[in-house]
Order: structure tokens, then C-alpha cells, then sequence
């Protein structure tokens, strides 16, 4: 299949066209390197031996966007732009929703008018909210989410769903746990502007240098060593699971719009993680104890049978894998990608 890959310089999405041309598909990459750089293209050339066809520009440019669906004969769209950090959402709500759903809008009516039949779409375990019942199951009702990071994943959900339930691209919605890990071969990886939100990147960045020390937010939940528990999953198992996702659609026209949960089934706490990763690393990871984030849940895992039974995927790769190739990334790339 030819597949446009929105967002495809981005963390989870250049090891995802790593992951179609191993498996003979054709990814195009588009991205407006908002959150990423132009160097990872060359990175991704040189790991899959060809050329990758990149576009530059904002998915909410109208014009361009309907060209490249107009001609770019697409058999479907993996759609990972946006924007992804989930405090920054409370301090520029309306960035977020123009850019997340603005460009989900634009992309939608593009499919539609060209006549791409399949999206597979990056969804989040925040749609699930603060009250479901862990694990969490694709069918839990009512869908929430605690910040305008998550709201905008359930806007674009219900969009999606809507414009498939009328006709449109038939959509699958996948909701990932904790993305972590990165190319084995240590040459991709993720590489946050400033300060890392999340939690391996952070340990990452302590490992190597570039921070003294880490905060972990709260010793005091209910948890066995009171520090949150989280499902992490491998970004290369996160990258099968979208041809995994790609294929079924393709293969069962009779789906129209289908959520699968994408994670590991199970939880690791962030004293845990460090342990890992000191392991993997053999660095000592500097520690201290620091009040609670604002809005951190205690305890959250997926029940990802549902993928496991209709895809044919599950998450393989251990939290001792996930640290080993971060740290390889890490280790060989101090500072991230050049430029
Ligand atoms: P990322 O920021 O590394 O990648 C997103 C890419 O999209 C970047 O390369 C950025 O430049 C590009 N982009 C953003 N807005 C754009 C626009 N309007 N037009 C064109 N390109 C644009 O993030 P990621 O971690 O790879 O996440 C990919 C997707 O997965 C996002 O939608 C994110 O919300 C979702 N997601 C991520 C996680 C996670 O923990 N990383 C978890 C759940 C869901
Ligand atoms: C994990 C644990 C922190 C940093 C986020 C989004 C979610 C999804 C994935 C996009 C928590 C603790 C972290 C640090 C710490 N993204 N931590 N010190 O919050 O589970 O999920 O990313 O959809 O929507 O909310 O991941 O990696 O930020 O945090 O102690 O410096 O690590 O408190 O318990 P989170 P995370």
C-alpha cells in the first residue's frame, strides 16, 4: 500500500515508516517539523535503504493538503500530526484544538474528496478519563479526558467516527498507552524540544548528562511503591500494531470505525523504571522526591485483548528492551538529531 504518513518525522511516526517498508508498503511522509527535524529523513533513508518522499507543510494548509490527496493515488492515511503536550494544552487551549483538530478537519474532507478509503489514527489512553475501571476496555462508556490535549484526542475521535459512520474513510482509532523505547538499531529515537514532559526521555537525558537529576512526581499513591504505575510499550511494537491496524481495515471493508487499545496489559511504576534503566544503562539515575503533577492518575494499564484476538498484535518487547534501546539512542545521540 502506498501510505501517507502525517506527522512521519515525529517520534512514534518515523519508526512507523521504518516498520511499512520493512513490511513492502510505500509511506510517504508528510510534517511540518513543528516538533521535529528535517534530519531524521536522511536518518530513516539510510535504515531503509531508499529514497522517503517528504512533504513540508502544515496539514491545515487546505490547498496543499487536497493536492497531495488529489494526487498522490494513497491507499490510506496514518494521521499522527498534532500536538502533544498535556500541560502546554491548559496554558494554549487554542492552539490545540486549531492544530489537532484543524488539521484532522482538513485531512478528513481531503480523504473524502480524493477517495483514500482507510485512516488509522493516533488516539491516547487519556481518552478513558479519571472514573474507568482499570484496565481499561475500548468499550468503557462515558469517554472523558482530565486536559485540552485529551478533550481535542476525543473531539477528533467523534469527528472521525462521524465522517466514516456517512461514508467517508473507514477509521481506525488507536489508543496508545506509553510510547517508549526506540530503534534498536540506536539510530531514530525520541528527541523533545527543551524540557522532556514525560518520564523516559527525562531519565534519558539524566543518564547521559544532560540533566542532574530526576523529579519523580509523588511517592504517596496507592500503589506498591507508592510512585504511578504505567503501561510503557515499545515504540517498534507501537509501529506494528499501525500496519497491524492498516492491514485489517484494508482486508474487511465491513468495518467502518473500530477503537484497539495498544499497550502492554500491565503496570510499572516510575521507582521501577529507574531500576530498569539503571540496569540497561549501568548510569546511576539521580533522584528526588517532588509533590504531585497536577493531574497524575495513580494506576493505569490496558486491556489490549481486543487487538490481540482481532489484529493479531500484541506488545513483545520487554521494559529491560524499551530502556536498552533508549539508552542506545540516547548514548549515541547525546544532544538528539543534528540541526
Ligand atoms: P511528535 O511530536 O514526535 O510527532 C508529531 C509530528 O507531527 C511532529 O513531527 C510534528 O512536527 C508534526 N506536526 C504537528 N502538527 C502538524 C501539522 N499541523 N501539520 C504537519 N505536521 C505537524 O509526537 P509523537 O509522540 O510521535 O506522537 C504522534 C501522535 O501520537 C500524536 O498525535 C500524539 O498525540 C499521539 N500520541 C502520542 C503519545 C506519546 O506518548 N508519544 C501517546 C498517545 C498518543
Ligand atoms: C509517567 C509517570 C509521572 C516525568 C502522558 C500523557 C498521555 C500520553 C502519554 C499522549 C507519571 C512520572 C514523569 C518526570 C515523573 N500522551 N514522572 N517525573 O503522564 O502517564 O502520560 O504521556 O497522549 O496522554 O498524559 O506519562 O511519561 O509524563 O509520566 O515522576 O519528570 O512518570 O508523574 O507518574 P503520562 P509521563
Amino acid at each position: 500500500m502506498r501510505v501517507l504518513v502525517t506527522g512521519g518525522a515525529g517520534y512514534i511516526g518515523s519508526h512507523t515508516v521504518v516498520r511499512l517498508v520493512e513490511d513492502g508498503h510505500e509511506p510517504v511522509v508528510l510534517d511540518s517539523f513543528v516538533n521535529s527535524r528535517p534530519s531524521v529523513i536522511a536518518r530513516l533513508e539510510e535504515l531503509t535503504g531508499r529514497t522517503i518522499e517528504t512533504h513540508s507543510f502544515d496539514l491545515r494548509d487546505v490547498d496543499k493538503t487536497n493536492a497531495l490527496l488529489d494526487d498522490g493515488r494513497f491507499d490510506a492515511v496514518i494521521h499522527f500530526a498534532g500536538l502533544k503536550a498535556v500541560g502546554e494544552s491548559s496554558q494554549i487551549p487554542l492552539e490545540y484544538y486549531d492544530n489537532n483538530v484543524g488539521s484532522t478537519l482538513v485531512l478528513a474532507r481531503a480523504m473524502d474528496r480524493a477517495g483514500v478509503p482507510v485512516l488509522v489514527f493516533s488516539s491516547s489512553a487519556t481518552v478513558y478519563g479519571e472514573l474507568a475501571p482499570v484496565p481499561y476496555v475500548e468499550t468503557h462508556e462515558p469517554l472523558a479526558s482530565n486536559n485540552p490535549y485529551g478533550r481535542t484526542k476525543l473531539v477528533q475521535e467523534m469527528l472521525l467516527s462521524d465522517v466514516a459512520t456517512a461514508g467517508g474513510p473507514r477509521v481506525a482509532l488507536l489508543r496508545y498507552f506509553n510510547p517508549v523505547g526506540a530503534h534498536p538499531s540506536g539510530r531514530i529515537g525520541e528527541d523533545p524540544h527543551g524540557v522532556p514532559n514525560n518520564l523516559m526521555p527525562f531519565i534519558a537525558q539524566v543518564a547521559v548528562g544532560r540533566r542532574e537529576q530526576l523529579q519523580v512526581f509523588g511517592n504517596d499513591y496507592p500503589t506498591p511503591d507508592g510512585t504511578p504505575q504505567r503501561d510503557y510499550l515499545h515504540v517498534v511494537d507501537l509501529a506494528e500494531g499501525h500496519v497491524a491496524a492498516l492491514e485489517y481495515l484494508s482486508d474487511h471493508p465491513d468495518v467502518v470505525e473500530r477503537a484497539w487499545n495498544l499497550g502492554g496489559g500491565h503496570g510499572t511504576s516510575v521507582l521501577e523504571m529507574i531500576a530498569a534503566f539503571e540496569s540497561a544503562s549501568g548510569r546511576p539515575i539521580p533522584h528526588e522526591v517532588a509533590p504531585r503533577r497536577t493531574g497524575d492518575l495513580a494506576a493505569f494499564w490496558a486491556d489490549a485483548s481486543r487487538a490481540e484476538t482481532e489484529l493479531g498484535w500484541r506488545a513483545e518487547r520487554s521494559i529491560e528492551q524499551m530502556c536498552a534501546d533508549t539508552w542506545r539512542w540516547q548514548s549515541g545521540n547525546p544532544q538528539g538529531y543534528p540541526g
